[in-house]
């Protein structure tokens, strides 16, 4: 007999990580199997704005203590178009509130938590295949140091992210697919700098799209709009900051500078994989659905998705009641559509883009609707309750 677990997790990226933690508090087993080792995922830089939804979860998850001490709560945000701030307010607004807490230390809290606990975390392992998930009995099969292993499961949960297998194990006649890509990606960095705002700053210029954010109080996270396959040996450390300059620029402004610690380049995709469950498996996060980052939306949908999983399988192993489980992939996409169009929305709004016929008029629009955004209370309302998270369901 090989080895068996109630819930077998492919990846521990932020939605496997949650998953395992929320089942554990309600008594269900889970192996989660992860690809790559401790210190690569817990140093993986990404996300940085948990929506009040994330960190309600993570105290859930008893794993939340540290995101207290050392997450910065903040209650709204900054526009920046024609070289004027405009705030939204999110308190005033919504009455809630938002906080920058790297996606990394999130990962890192959530390992903490099941190794403390005992849980199993499987890292490290190759050749992931999925079996019989039609079936009432399941397995993943995969590789760890060269040797095989089988482990039997009464569900798979696919939080493998989108290069995962577990969205591939999914019939291609059983699948629909939506996807756009954008034609600009960002070019991000980390620096060892106070941020230079108290506030996120999210900046539309003639020259492309800029964001400030930040990490901590001595350090700055910022992104420019650049092509998607942006050469990043093309960018010294100057041309950076002084490109950051001119598009973050204001009267009010200085943006300070300091060491660069890292670089990337992320290209820009909208993409829904639909139903999010076939059979015995049910995916969750990047490995169902991709958003464009400028809503600082695809770490808290990744979250949202885990904590209906976690309850519809809460709800069948206390109560036998597979309700929850035959709704969970309507109930997940009637929410990831509506972030899917707010991410889609914030991406088209604050971006340059280029493509002719129209551009000019195109670029008018935007800030006209700019100019409604940050002068009509409904507008700036409907910003803010998709910027803080919508509710679960
Ligand atoms: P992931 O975090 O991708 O985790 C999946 C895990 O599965 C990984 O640990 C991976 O190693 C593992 N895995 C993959 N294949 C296998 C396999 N075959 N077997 C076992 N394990 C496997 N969102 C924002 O809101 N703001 C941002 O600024 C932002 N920046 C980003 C930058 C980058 C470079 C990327 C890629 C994403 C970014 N995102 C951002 C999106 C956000 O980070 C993701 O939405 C979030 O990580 C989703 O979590 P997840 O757990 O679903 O997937
Ligand atoms: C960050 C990333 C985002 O995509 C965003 O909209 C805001 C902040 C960040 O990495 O801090």
């Amino acid at each position: 007999m090989p080895p068996r677990t109630q819930v077998a997790i492919i990846g521990a990226g932020p939605a496997g990580l949650m998953l395992g933690a929320l089942l554990a508090r309600h008594g269900i087993a889970s192996v989660i199997l992860e690809a790559r080792s401790r210190t690569y995922i817990e140093h993986r830089i990404r996300a940085g704005v948990l929506e009040q939804g994330t960190i309600d979860a993570m105290d859930e998850a008893g794993a939340g203590a540290r995101m207290h001490q050392q997450g910065l709560v903040h209650e709204g945000t900054i526009l920046r178009f024609g070289g004027r701030s405009h705030r939204i307010d999110f308190r005033a607004l919504t009455g809630k509130a938002v906080m920058i807490y790297s996606q990394h230390e999130l990962v890192r809290d959530l390992v903490a938590v099941r190794i403390a606990a005992g849980d199993p975390l499987e890292l490290e392992v190759e050749d992931v295949t999925l079996d019989g998930i039609e079936t009432r009995k399941p397995c993943v099969r995969f590789r760890r140091a060269g040797q095989p292993h089988e482990l039997a499961c009464d569900f798979i949960a696919g939080c493998d992210g989108f290069h995962g297998v577990s969205r591939a194990a999914i019939p291609a006649d059983r699948l629909r697919v939506f996807e756009h890509d954008y034609p600009f990606g960002w070019l991000g960095i980390l620096a060892d700098v106070a941020p230079s705002s108290p506030e996120l700053v999210y900046a539309h210029h003639d020259r492309g799209f800029a964001l400030l954010s930040m990490r901590s109080p001595s350090v700055s996270r910022l992104y420019l709009q650049c092509a998607p396959d942006e050469d990043l040996a093309a960018w010294s450390d100057d041309r950076i900051w002084s490109e950051l300059a001119i598009r973050l620029g204001a009267d009010d402004f200085t943006l300070a500078t300091g060491p660069i610690t890292q670089r990337s380049v992320t290209p820009m995709r909208s993409f829904v994989a639909e139903p999010m469950r076939h059979g015995r498996l049910f995916l969750a996060g990047d490995a169902a659905h991709i958003v464009p980052p400028t809503g600082a939306k695809g770490l808290n949908l990744a979250i949202a998705d885990v904590r209906l999983l976690a309850e519809a399988l809460a709800a069948f192993y206390g109560r036998g009641d597979a309700t929850l489980l035959d709704a969970y992939s309507e109930l997940c996409l009637r929410r990831v559509w509506k972030v899917e169009r707010f991410s889609a929305w914030m991406t088209q709004l604050l971006h340059r883009h280029d493509a002719p016929p129209g551009a000019e008029l195109g670029h008018r629009l935007q800030l006209a609707e700019l100019d409604y955004v940050t002068s009509s209370h409904a507008a700036a309302t409907t910003l803010a309750e998709n910027y803080v998270g919508l509710p679960l369901r």
